[in-house]
């Protein structure tokens, strides 16, 4: 806490975004190369990480030094290391039902260079209904900000009713599929989202230069500020026509595993501590450079203090 005041950061103990978001036991393979159709292959090693896009950015959120409330659902059995992890970081966790269902899993496998593929049950993270989102909804506050990706169900009814909340909403369309096309992504604030996520949802079929391809999500969402990222290329911010660059840093690689979410959470809680736009991108890509050195997804995401001194010498 002294140390995010005394970088002027986020007020601690004031809710500054709520995320509502997955939260998975990651089951995680290690593997010398991604198993192929038809083939049977021994693993080198099994190890469980907690994880989620939506757990993982709250994680991130929380570790810029911003106050984050998570909302989602944990199955009573084997939530438990999941709800501690948030609330070891310092997450509110008041909006997590704990419920009868199986918590969401991935299977990951990771080869040796630290790619991924991943393949998800979605367990308890895909039992949101309506009447859970009603009560959520009636705490919301005009101003708010609510973080969403596509890891959970009725994501469109969540942005609608934070619609009519006058809640400013933050967009990681991630996985893509058609509950994200049935979103009005029209009246979201921010979308955050990877070069073929963007395609996708532009419906391009030809491959087109990231700037441009970042132009033309601008021109489908008027409204909206676009963050394309690149991978390793790094990333693009687009607002009212200005493009920022931001190249990534170069490290070695173990597990690019939430390199995605970690750079996600550090943007925007950076933004949201006021931070302008090409220091919260530095910031973002300093934070998943430092994801990507370490294994697993929540627990590589790093604290803001090693961030801030990433590379400054
Ligand atoms: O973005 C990485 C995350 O995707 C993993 O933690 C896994 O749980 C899946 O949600």
């Amino acid at each position: 806490r002294d140390y995010y005041a005394s970088r002027g950061l986020g007020d601690v103990y004031k809710r500054q975004i709520i995320n509502c978001g997955s939260l998975n036991l990651d089951y995680v393979y290690s593997v010398d190369h991604m198993v192929q159709k038809g083939e049977t292959l021994s693993s080198i090693s099994m190890e469980t990480f907690c994880g989620g896009k939506g757990l993982n950015q709250s994680i991130a959120l929380c570790k810029s030094g911003i106050s984050v409330y998570h909302a989602g659902r944990v199955g009573r059995t084997n939530g438990d290391m999941l709800l501690k992890m948030l609330e070891d970081v310092g997450v509110n966790t008041d909006f997590v039902s704990i419920v009868e269902e199986e918590t969401g899993h991935a299977i990951i496998q990771r080869n040796l260079a630290g790619d991924n593929c991943i393949l998800l049950y979605g367990g308890a993270n895909i039992g949101i209904e309506k009447p859970w989102i009603d009560e959520l909804s009636s705490h919301f506050e005009a101003g708010d900000y609510l973080l969403l990706q596509n890891e959970i169900s009725n994501l469109p009814y969540i942005m609608e009713k934070a619609i009519d909340a006058g809640v400013h909403i933050i967009l990681n369309p991630s996985p893509m599929d058609q509950q994200v096309l049935d979103c009005p992504i029209k009246q979201v604030d921010y979308i955050i989202l990877n070069e073929i996520e963007a395609a996708e949802i532009c419906g391009l079929v030809r491959k087109i230069k990231d700037e441009q391809l970042a132009r033309k999500l601008a021109e489908s969402f008027p409204n909206t500020k676009v963050i394309l990222t690149l991978g390793e290329k790094g990333a693009l911010y687009l607002e009212k026509g200005n493009i920022i660059r931001q190249e990534s840093f170069h490290v070695p690689v173990v597990d690019t595993t939430a390199a995605g979410d970690t750079f996600t959470g550090y943007f925007f809680g950076s933004i949201l501590s006021g931070m302008k736009p090409e220091t919260a991108l530095q910031r973002a890509a300093k934070a998943a450079a430092i994801a990507v050195t370490k294994k697993g997804a929540a627990p590589s995401i790093p604290e803001a203090l090693e961030v801030d001194g990433f590379f400054s010498e």
